[in-house]
């Protein structure tokens, strides 16, 4: 895998990645272990889409992530797991030992029933267990798909059922911070409408009672005893599934974004060895959930890749002090470390006597991703975490992406607060207008648009490739519209400014307007309501509901509870609205949409300048809208 070790090496690499792409991509695969080399490097066209980087080419990514990495690495750590709890035993497993421990996951999976081409959902807390999971379904071609594991049983059977799931791989409960959360239970409750799941495996985190469905659940801890180690890897083509993962979109069901082997692979590996200049030995650390995105990527498949020895921890932040992470970068010598703004926003909040117990002299590179990160949060991160020593980079990606695209390469490029800069190579980013007109040049802002394929970019949306093209490809012909606004400066320096979507950011988790209005509307109450997003000091983005009750006398203490319900029922805690307000009547157009614009200004606080009211139906609903706004 190549390194760029200087900015002008980066220029050089970029100008030869966008001249010459499949070149450059297949100078970067042939590092990796194929089964049988490809016939052709790239096949597209955005129309309909059709993305196949790498084609007839055969390959298992986790002969790659593990098979190629012994027995030079054996005894290397691959991961360190750090529980919930600092009284807890710490699990580390080595190459060897993770190795095995796929093959003969991968076999039990085999033993109940997978196949190549099965869907494997997954929904478990942050335990070594869910690693071996993705990897185990990647080893035999099983495509996996991964639940978040704050998402309700209601979210999760509407995920089982869309991609027709047949294993559950799941635990007794999950430890976050001080809760203890029935895990079994959800997915109990979320199987009742999947008849199609045939077997379900526990892993034993809790050892809470657990109810036991004779013939379908079976224990993880008992299957493993019943095979061994040895488990060939599945030849797969490089344009066959290796997971889905579902994310919001503009409208009310999430997508089921579809990554492929090859190219999810080559990408991944490069971002992550140029990105943070990793170097062999260090300890590298990224905070996120593999429920996300960010955990597929750069904690499961790009750090194993690299032969890299990674952290994983169980629990949260403020677990059980705002020291937490320090004390664990400290415990494990932590040299890059990988974080949200939200995070970082509420451990700067919580003071920075939290801080002082620790050295924090391991730290080399400190990484950002989720969401915009503000000035003052990335110059608290720099001062306080980084010492002023080690250099930011601001990732600018999206599921979709599979990788990053816009980041700083670690101590090459020159960073600016809040800026995520410069694309990386093979990333060919354009500014478009709302006509879809290319603005060039510098000191520019509109819709950030992709316009080359790069080979870790989604090939559909599971089901339903014309949801795909809708989403991604029709709004702007011949481009990948990404749903982020950015701008360019005077250094020709990306920033991107937040979506220009119906999709908010809270806390780094993406959840669509849409989403929520309509597990707001189960309330019987409720006839409609408007969910905009508003600007929160500690998770970006906050939520905030307009809701229309048709019972004049309820009390307003009990709809908002009940509405958080609802939603933490339809979707999950992580989606409660922090702002709730009854209106009789919501600002609509003569077609009947609602502007959320207007709503949205409300929100913010704006009550003066919410532009051009003189369409609506109705414009004295503003007046008494502003009024009540909370
Ligand atoms: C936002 C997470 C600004 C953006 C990897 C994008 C960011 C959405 C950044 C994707 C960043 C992510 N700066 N905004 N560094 N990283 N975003 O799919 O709006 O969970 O479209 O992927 O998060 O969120 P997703």
């Amino acid at each position: 895998m190549s390194k760029i070790n200087s900015f002008e090496e980066y220029k050089t690499e970029y100008k030869r990645s966008v001249e010459h792409p499949e070149l450059f991509w297949a100078e970067q695969a042939e590092t990796f272990v194929w089964q049988k080399k490809w016939d052709e490097v790239l096949n597209w066209n955005f129309k309909e889409p059709k993305i196949e980087w790498f084609v007839n080419g055969k390959l298992n990514i986790t002969e790659n992530c593990l098979d190629r990495h012994l027995p030079e690495r054996a005894n290397q750590i691959a991961y360190y797991w750090e529980p919930n709890s600092p009284d807890e035993k710490a699990v580390e497993h080595t190459y060897q030992q993770l190795q095995e421990q796929v093959c003969k996951f991968a076999n039990v999976l085999k033993n109940n029933g997978a196949k190549k081409g099965d869907r494997v959902c997954i929904y478990m807390p942050m335990v070594p267990e869910l690693a071996i999971a993705l990897l185990a379904c990647a080893r035999i071609g099983a495509v996996h798909s991964v639940v978040f594991g704050g998402f309700s049983a209601s979210a999760l059977s509407g995920r089982i059922q869309d991609c027709d799931c047949k294993i559950v791989v799941t635990t007794d409960g999950a430890y976050r911070g001080a809760k203890d959360i029935p895990i079994k239970d959800i997915v109990d409750e979320a199987l009742e409408i999947c008849p199609a799941v045939e077997k379900v495996i526990v892993v034993q985190r809790t050892d809470t009672f657990i109810k036991m469905l004779e013939g379908r659940d079976v224990l993880w801890v008992d299957e493993m005893e019943k095979v061994n180690a040895d488990c060939p890897a599945e030849p797969m083509d490089a344009e066959d599934l290796l997971f889905i993962l579902y994310t919001s979109g503009s409208t009310g069901k999430p997508k089921g974004v579809v990554h492929t082997c090859g190219g999810y692979m080559v990408y991944t590996h490069y971002t992550f060895q140029n990105v943070f200049q990793y170097r062999d030995k260090e300890v590298y650390w990224c905070t996120a959930d593999i429920g996300w995105i960010t955990g597929h990527s750069y904690i499961v498949y790009a750090p194993l890749l690299a032969g890299a020895s990674s952290v994983m921890y169980e629990g949260i932040p403020t677990y059980p002090d705002a020291g937490r992470f320090w004390k664990i970068i400290d415990k494990y010598k932590v040299n890059i470390f990988y974080t949200a703004p939200t995070a970082i926003r509420a451990l700067e909040s919580a003071g920075e006597h939290f801080i002082k117990p620790y050295k924090l002299n391991s730290l080399r590179v400190l990484g950002s991703v989720g969401e915009p990160i503000n000035e003052e949060a990335w110059n608290w991160y720099n001062q306080n975490i980084g010492k002023g020593k080690c250099p930011i980079v601001d990732t600018w990606w999206q599921t979709e992406t599979g990788g990053m695209l816009i980041s700083p390469l670690a101590g090459i490029t020159k960073t600016k607060p809040s800026f995520a800069t410069l694309p990386l190579p093979g990333v060919q980013p354009v500014i478009v207008d709302e006509k879809g007109n290319e603005i060039e040049g510098n000191g520019v802002e509109g819709n950030l648009c992709i316009k080359f394929p790069w080979p870790s970019m989604l090939r559909t949306t599971y089901g339903d490739h014309e949801r795909c093209y809708q989403n991604y490809f029709a709004t702007y012909p011949n481009l990948y519209f990404t749903g982020d606004g950015c701008k360019r400066d005077e250094d020709g320096y990306y920033r991107i400014t937040g979506r220009v979507d119906d999709v908010m950011n809270v806390s780094g988790h993406r959840i669509g307007t849409a989403e929520v209005e309509s597990a707001i509307n189960m309330h019987i109450d409720i006839v409609e309501s408007a969910v905009v997003a508003y600007p929160h000091d500690i998770k970006g983005q906050g939520i905030y509901a307009y809701v229309i009750c048709t019972n004049h006398n309820k009390n307003h203490e009990s709809l908002r509870m009940e509405i958080l319900a609802e939603v933490t029922k339809m979707i999950g805690a992580i989606a409660k609205p922090d702002k709730i307000q009854v209106v009789n009547g919501l600002p609509k157009t003569r077609s009947g949409k609602i502007m959320r614009r207007i709503l949205r200004k409300i929100a913010e606080g704006e009550t003066s300048n919410l532009g051009d009211i003189s369409t609506l139906i109705d414009p004295s609903v503003v007046e008494e809208i502003k009024n009540g706004a909370l």
